[in-house]
Order: C-alpha cells, then structure tokens, then sequence
C-alpha cells in the first residue's frame, strides 16, 4: 500500500477546483431518478459491472441545467426541447434507439423534478446507454438503456475572476474518427485529458485546436472570440459540439445587440490578439477568459462584452427576459 502512495502523483489544483457545486443536503441514495421506465430511488437503480457502456464508452448523454426563481419560487428548465433533440441525434449517429420522443422526455424531466421537489439550481443528466453485459467491442446487437439522473448544482467553474487557460497540447477528435458534434461518452476521454492537463497546470480551463491547427473549443465549452464588435466563432464543421448555449449567445448578439456574427476558422494566435474571449456552455454558463499561455485577454479582466451577455444570460435562464420565456419550461 504504502509502494503504491508514493508512485501517485501529486496535482495541484487549478484556480476552478473549489469546494464541490453539490448542496450538503442533498442525499443522493435517496433521490428519484428514471430508470427502466419509471421513477425510483437512486440506490434502487443498479447497473451491472459488465455494462458494455462502462467498458467501450457506448453511451451518449446531454448536461442540461434547470435554474431556480427566488422571486417567483419557480424552477426553470432551460431549453430542455433542443438538448433532447440532440441526444437524439447523438443516439441516431451512435445507431442507438431512445424510447421516448424529445417533447416526452421534457415531460419526464419535469415530472423527475418535481418528485425530487428541487428548489435551487439544478443540473439533469439523461444517459443513453449500451446496456447489455457482455464483451465485444460493437454497436449492433447490444440492448440499449436510458436513464435520466439530477441533482442541485452550482457553478461548474469558478467564473468570479474570469478563466485561466493554456492552449492544450492534446487536438480535439476528428468527425471521421469520433464525431465531435454527438455528445459521446467515450469522445469525453479528449475533453477528460485536456482538463486535467490545464488543471494540473494550475489553470481553470483548456482550449483544445484540430487537427489542422485552427481553434475548436474548450473541454466542455464552445468559445467565442470579440473583436472590434464581431462575435467569431467555429463553425459547425470545425469538429464542435453544436452548443445549445452558443446558439443561443448567437441569437443575442444579433438579435438584442444588433451586432454581427461570424462563423469561420479562427487561428491560435488570433486568441491572443482578440478584444475579449468567452468560453460557453451549460456548465460553464457564461465565462470571460482573461488569460491564454500566459498573455493578458483584453486587459487581463472580464471584459464588457462579457459582462453584459453574463448579466443578460442570467436573466433568461431565470425566465426573466419575456422574449425567451418559451425557452424556460416551468416545473411547478
Ligand atoms: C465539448 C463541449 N463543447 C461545448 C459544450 C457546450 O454545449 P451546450 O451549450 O449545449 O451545453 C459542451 C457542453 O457540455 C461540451 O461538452
């Protein structure tokens, strides 16, 4: 024992790893989640060691988040419709089946919530799964499982200062090798190597290039750059996830700011020179970067841009913004 203590390596921290986002009274043996068809306690749902998905990463899953009102003492699910779609669609890329249409699993979730009587923000995650308990590496001829997990959830990031990150010297999977725009569990191992590399590094977050050198996001975050008033980011065939976020950071830009929007391949060093960099996402919300290798971003502060789309965000998620109301689907 004592042999194998010392060969562990010793990680410092990056600035994001603070104390868990997890409330201290939730009891996660205790909570409701769906699984097989139905609502159960979680220590009453129990997967098997030979799950083919634990092995071979055959699984697709979505991050969606659910945002509490004080005010209103209302529980928003936030664009909860266009995260099934694509785990739909990550299902359909995998050849996977899910049971149930993305209008029922919207249903289900709030039902799911509502059991849970969550009164704070809160973070769902629906998995699709490889479910039978056999060896071989494959897609067909396996059963498929679905379940859907939540669970009150804070920041994922810290976002106080803004984010330090390093460009990552691991490139981001390639659509002819793993498809970029499903959400695949497997693919994550990228995203996995590429965090804790830049955690490890001390910093919050990496930026993860292509093959072809040019900028594709960060581990778990679309990234946009500013520069004298345009919005730039990769385009959809620049081995991305299709961002529910970044799509709707796009829609503000153009439609409450009236400034443009462009999509094209944006070069490393264009990171550096930019007006101000936002990294973007379900879990990281929104997050202005204010340092990459080591250069200042924008002054080395969150910048206005980012500022004001985080204020404005804030107020949309929490169906404050009557525009987007249809985008919050109440729980209670
Ligand atoms: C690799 C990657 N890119 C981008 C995003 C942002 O996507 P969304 O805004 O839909 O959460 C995520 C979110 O999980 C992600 O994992």
């Amino acid at each position: 024992m004592a042999a194998y203590q010392a060969r562990q390596m010793v990680i410092e921290p990056g600035g994001s790893l603070g104390p868990p986002p997890v409330s201290p009274t939730f009891d996660q043996e205790q909570a409701w989640v769906f699984f097989a068809g139905e609502q159960r306690r979680y220590c009453d749902s129990r997967l098997g060691l030979m799950t083919h998905a634990l092995h071979y990463g055959t699984a697709c899953f979505e991050g969606i988040r659910a945002y509490w009102n004080e005010g209103r003492e209302q529980l928003y699910l936030f664009r909860a419709l266009e995260h099934f779609q694509r785990l739909h669609q990550s299902a359909s890329i995998l050849t996977m089946k899910v049971d149930y249409s993305p209008e029922e699993l919207v249903e289900i979730t709030i039902q799911l919530l509502r059991r849970n009587q969550f009164r704070s923000d809160t973070y769902v995650r629906p998995l699709v799964y490889k479910s039978s308990e056999e060896i071989g590496v494959r897609l067909h001829s396996l059963a498929d499982g679905f379940f859907i997990y939540a669970q009150p959830y804070g920041e994922y990031l810290d976002r106080s200062k803004g984010l330090r990150c390093m460009v990552s010297s691991w490139r981001r999977i390639d659509d002819n090798a793993a498809p970029a725009r499903a959400k695949i569990s497997g693919t994550y191992i990228n995203s996995a190597l590429a965090k804790s590399e830049a955690a490890q590094n001390g910093l919050d977050e990496a930026i993860v290039l292509g093959q072809d050198g040019h900028v594709c996001e960060g581990s778990a975050e679309n990234l946009f750059l500013i520069r004298k008033g345009t919005l730039i980011t990769p385009a959809v065939s620049d081995n991305i996830l299709e961002g529910i976020t970044r799509a709707t950071l796009m829609q503000f830009w153009s439609e409450d700011l009236g400034l443009p929007v462009v999509e094209r391949p944006i070069d490393r060093t264009e990171l550096y020179v930019a007006d101000e960099v936002i990294l973007c996402g379900t879990g990281a919300q929104i997050s202005a970067v204010v340092e990459i290798d080591h250069r200042p971003i924008g002054g080395g502060k969150p910048g206005p841009f980012a500022k004001q789309l985080d204020e404005m965000y804030g107020r949309l998620v929490r169906g404050e913004i009557e525009k987007y109301r249809e985008w919050c689907a109440p729980v209670y």
